[in-house]
């Protein structure tokens, strides 16, 4: 059996991780982490890591801002982490590389299996086209979001990136008299609204065609889904930084 404390537990990715956790035959949940301490369908919920018990790994749908308290839970315990939180500031993803080196850790922005497929074939695609293909990218969230863009937007933007070995440059939402749109330029464009769980669209646009790769989740259960088989994959593995496309592959 499998023990997993869930960071964020009474929201919604975290209720939807502890269902996926209670319905599973390989895991256990041991607990949960929250603002306020209680129960959650037979689940104790502390206000603190400092009282959570000990688990193979630990799922963090909190927040950005409680990165210190998932990292030192972890080193304290032992446990896996994954971390699902998106809207890490760059001295924090310079932290989870130091903690990677001392436990297993998995990060991710997206947790579904499409959107990792998706990565593979912006990947490709921008390899193929070229610098005659104009990209930029369209995510779309509910209103409730608070980081944008999307952390799955930069992450697709890193993959189209790569193909010119990081040459492009990232411009997010243009308004007023921006000018001619540059070569080395990759829009990133952030809409929100009503409860849309998340649509990524990275449009390769040309000479007089259009190629458009695109992604839409229809429920939060996918990334949860996404979440459990990660701490599955995580346990028992050394210290290093992984992410979904390792777990695909194992
Ligand atoms: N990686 C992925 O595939 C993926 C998918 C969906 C959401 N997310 C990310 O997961 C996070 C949570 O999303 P959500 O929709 O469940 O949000 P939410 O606001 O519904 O839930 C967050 C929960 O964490 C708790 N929380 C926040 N800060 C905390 C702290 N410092 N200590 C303890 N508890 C804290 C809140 O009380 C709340 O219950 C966001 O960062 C979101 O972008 C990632």
């Amino acid at each position: 059996m499998i023990d997993i404390l869930i960071s964020g537990i009474c929201g919604h990715m975290g209720r939807n991780v502890l269902e996926l956790v209670l319905a599973d035959e390989e895991t256990a949940c041991v607990g949960g982490v929250d603002l306020r301490k209680g129960e959650l369908q037979g689940v104790p919920v502390f206000d603190s890591f400092a009282d959570a018990p000990a688990a193979d790994a630990v799922i963090d749908f909190s927040s950005a801002d409680n990165l210190d308290n998932v990292l030192g839970y972890a080193a304290r315990t032992g446990a896996a982490v994954i971390l699902a939180a998106t809207g890490y500031t760059p001295a924090q993803l310079a932290q989870i590389e130091a903690a990677a080196k001392e436990l297993p850790v998995f990060k991710t922005a997206n947790l579904s299996v499409g959107i990792n497929l998706l990565q593979k074939l912006v990947k490709e695609a921008a390899a193929f086209l070229g610098e005659n293909f104009d990209i930029e990218i369209v995510e779309r969230h509910h209103n409730l979001k608070k980081d944008a863009p999307s952390g799955t937007a930069y992450m697709l933007a890193e993959s189209a990136n790569e193909a010119f070995e990081g040459g492009k440059e990232y411009v997010y939402g243009r308004h007023g008299m921006v000018g001619a749109r540059k070569k080395a330029e990759i829009g990133i464009h952030a809409v929100r609204g009503g409860t849309i769980v998340g649509e990524h669209e990275v449009m390769f646009a040309g000479d007089d065609e259009i190629i458009t790769l695109a992604h839409s989740a229809r429920s939060k259960r996918v990334f949860a889904a996404g979440a459990v088989k990660a701490a599955k994959f995580m346990c028992g593995k050394p210290a290093g930084h992984y992410d979904m496309q390792d777990v695909l592959k194992g």
